[in-house]
């Protein structure tokens, strides 16, 4: 699974490196191995908005992800379809 977080300046002005961070930390609470999971800087999506960060997951493109939302889109977008998701949501 690739996890591409928008760095165009729009997404960086509403937070993509606190996304970036907290995705980071996410995977690294989850214990998910670097081989299931990618985190990727990319480009603009084309879909800037004035309430957050456009993220590309596994080629689904999500906006408006804060550092408020971001926990609960991992979990729906990242855990659920990873085999063994089960396990960890609850
Ligand atoms: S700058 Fe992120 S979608 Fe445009």
């Amino acid at each position: 699974m690739k996890i591409i977080i928008c760095m165009g300046s729009s997404c960086l002005l509403r937070g993509a490196y606190q996304v970036t961070k907290r995705f980071n930390e996410l995977i690294s609470e989850y214990r998910i191995h670097e081989d299931e999971v990618k985190l990727e800087g990319g480009y603009c999506n084309g879909i800037c908005s004035s309430d957050g960060v456009s993220v590309n997951i596994n080629g689904e493109l999500i906006h408006d992800v804060t550092v408020d939302n971001v926990d609960g889109i991992f979990k729906e977008k990242v855990l659920r379809k990873l085999k063994y998701s089960d396990l960890y949501i609850h």
